[in-house]
Formats: structure tokens, C-alpha cells, sequence
């Protein structure tokens, strides 16, 4: 059996880290959708099925779209959150799916938050 050279290691190494980078959220931008009651109520099934359709009409690879429960925020449905790789988590609030549209032109693509929609930032 032929040895390995050290290069050889280094490559199946690199090649396995970035195997797990492509398959974890890790190294993702980040969109969450809160799916509780009342955000379901005041609109978010509609607004995650923008975020989705947009995400797929652009071929958005690098984006993870996940969903969560109520944080106690009714009066701000839907809410979601987007966290690009290395930015803050910036809250949104009142998201319709014309606002999700914007927020994957402007701050998911481009990387301008869109303030007049923000609730808060991390
Ligand atoms: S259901 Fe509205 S804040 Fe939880």
C-alpha cells in the first residue's frame, strides 16, 4: 500500500473541511422565520413562501432558510431574522412577503441592512 505524503494529507484534510462548511449552516447566511400563532395569523406562512420562491428564482446557494416559534413579539408579526455570515443578527418586524423581497435584494444580496423595517440588532 502506498504511503501517504504529507501534501496528500493536507489536501484530503482541506477537502473534508469543506465537505462539513457546504453541508453545516456554519459559513451561511441565515434567514428565520417565526412561525408561532400569531405570526402565522398576521401573515408568515406568506412571507416564508416569498423568502423561499425568491431564494430559488435568484439561486441563492448560500443562504439556509430555517424557521422558529414565537418570541413574544405579536404586535411586530411576522418577524423574521437575517444573519449574514460575520454581520449582526438584525430583527425585522412586520415582514410582508413584498418587504421579505427587499430584504433579500437589499441586505441579503447586496449587504445594506433595510432600516425602516428593523426591530432590533445583535
Ligand atoms: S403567540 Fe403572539 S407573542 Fe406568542
Amino acid at each position: 500500500m502506498k504511503k501517504l505524503t504529507l501534501e496528500e494529507l493536507k489536501k484530503i484534510k482541506e477537502k473534508a473541511q469543506s465537505d462539513l462548511q457546504a453541508r453545516s449552516p456554519e459559513g451561511k447566511d441565515k434567514i428565520v422565520v417565526h412561525m408561532g400563532t400569531c405570526g402565522i395569523a398576521a401573515g408568515a406562512r406568506e412571507t416564508l413562501l416569498a423568502i423561499l420562491d425568491e431564494i430559488e428564482k435568484r439561486n441563492l446557494q448560500n443562504v439556509v432558510v430555517t424557521q422558529a416559534g414565537c418570541i413574544g413579539l405579536c404586535e411586530y408579526e411576522p418577524l423574521i431574522s437575517v444573519q449574514k455570515v460575520g454581520g449582526p443578527k438584525v430583527l425585522y418586524k412586520h415582514v410582508t412577503p413584498e418587504k421579505a423581497r427587499k430584504i433579500i435584494a437589499q441586505h441579503v444580496i447586496n449587504g445594506q441592512i433595510v432600516t425602516e423595517d428593523v426591530l432590533s440588532t445583535e
